[in-house]
């Protein structure tokens, strides 16, 4: 922590009511002054002490999935200067791959355990939270599941024993889960993805079943419904609207909406963001940010450009903004920190530098945006 830093109050004469500062010169100055002491503050610490003590910030924790194909070694496993950030710089870590079924449940009635506690145990070792991903999705699921014969009934019995199983596992350890992960299709009319073998097989109704075994088996977790593409409002964070009203009418457990956030420079930013979130904590929910990587196009030599490095900066401090504008946006996460171990090029061809921090860990101004909007926040007493 840091306490001589933090003791201080930024120049609260400038500051105004809620933290407003009320003309530009003077703003300028405290923008000034928080660089300049965000800059001090990181040479020892991390993102995490800069940040608003109610907010945690995250980050994919790199491991199993596409790193499996890559010509290093597991690097929440190996990676000693990962370790470290990882430890330094956040206050949530979400497995990226590790807590997938083909990951922890490779064949019936056989979990593996062993990622995913390491990672647990990790965080605890570092006073971090850990976001659970993910119960009931479409994707990386495993051969015996995906390809199996089984009667409605069956597959009942396997995804309740697989929550109750998980989840109760690490009960009072994990403070947030997407229990739902990507349920709608995309486009101007989403409908539930017919490739989600639960709802294909058993029914939408399937997902509020889930949040009730979650409940069941960690009734102190928070339990968050996530996709990727509802940053803004439109048809389908509407579908999501219309989907957390209907669950909590039914008086599901359910506790939060959550937006992955995987933004690139191909489309414009989502304007909407924070009146999207702020549309489902007004539904009572906790929303969170999940899953932020800023993708670019890259030319022949790989390397993101001046310019988009200051755009990246940005979108990043863009949608943190948007995050502390609403109140019970409690966690921002972003998809790894380093470009390094990016799943971004090797999922959309071409592109890349999605991250905050380059391959040898230097810092990119996507990385600063985020530190001193953090202390700001913090300092200010803006949130
Ligand atoms: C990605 C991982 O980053 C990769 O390592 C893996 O190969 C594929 O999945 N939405 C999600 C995440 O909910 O789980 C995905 O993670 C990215 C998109």
């Amino acid at each position: 922590m840091l306490p001589v830093l933090l003791g201080a109050t930024l120049a609260p004469a400038a500051a105004g009511e809620r933290g407003r500062v009320p003309d530009q010169a003077a703003e300028q100055r405290v923008h000034k002054a928080v660089e300049q002491r965000v800059h001090k503050a990181l040479d020892r610490y991390g993102l995490r002490d800069v940040a608003p003590a109610d907010l945690e910030i995250g980050t994919a924790v790199a491991g199993g999935g596409h790193h499996l194909e890559q010509d290093y070694p597991d690097p929440f496993t190996y990676d000693e200067q990962y370790r470290e950030a990882l430890a330094r710089e956040f206050s949530s870590l979400s497995p990226e791959n590790q807590m997938k079924w083909e990951f922890i449940h490779p064949e019936q009635g056989r979990y593996n355990f062993e990622p995913m506690d390491a990672i647990v145990e990790f965080a605890q070792e570092h006073g971090q939270e850990v976001r659970g991903h993910t119960l009931l999705w479409h994707s990386q699921n495993p051969a015996w599941l995906a390809e199996g014969d089984f009667t409605p009934e069956e597959l009942r019995a396997i995804l309740k024993d697989h929550i109750q199983t998980v989840v109760g596992r690490y009960a009072g350890k994990i403070s947030q889960w997407d229990v739902a992960n990507e349920v709608f299709t995309d486009g101007e009319n989403p409908t539930f993805r017919p490739e989600n073998i639960w709802i294909s097989e058993l029914g939408p109704g399937i997902i509020a079943d889930a949040f009730r075994w979650a409940h069941e088996a960690d009734p102190t977790a928070d339990l968050f419904l996530n996709d990727y593409a509802v940053d803004d409002i439109g048809p389908k964070s509407d579908a999501y609207y219309a989907l957390a009203q209907e669950l909590l009418a039914q008086g599901v457990p359910l506790h939060g909406f959550a937006t992955q956030a995987h933004l690139s420079f191909e489309y414009p930013f989502p304007a909407t963001l924070e009146e999207n979130l702020q549309r489902f904590d007004d539904l009572g929910l906790e929303t969170a940010i999940t899953e932020l990587d800023v993708r670019m196009p890259l030319g022949e030599d790989g390397r993101p450009t001046a310019e988009q490095l200051e755009q990246q900066a940005d979108w990043y401090r863009w949608a943190l903004e948007a995050c502390l504008g609403v109140e019970d946006c409690n966690s921002f996460t972003i998809w790894g920190f380093n470009d390094k171990y990016s799943w971004v090029p090797v999922f959309f061809e071409g592109t890349g530098a999605a991250n905050v921090m380059f391959e040898d860990y230097t810092r990119k101004p996507a990385y600063w945006a985020l530190a001193v909007t953090l202390a700001k926040a913090r300092w200010l007493g803006i949130r």
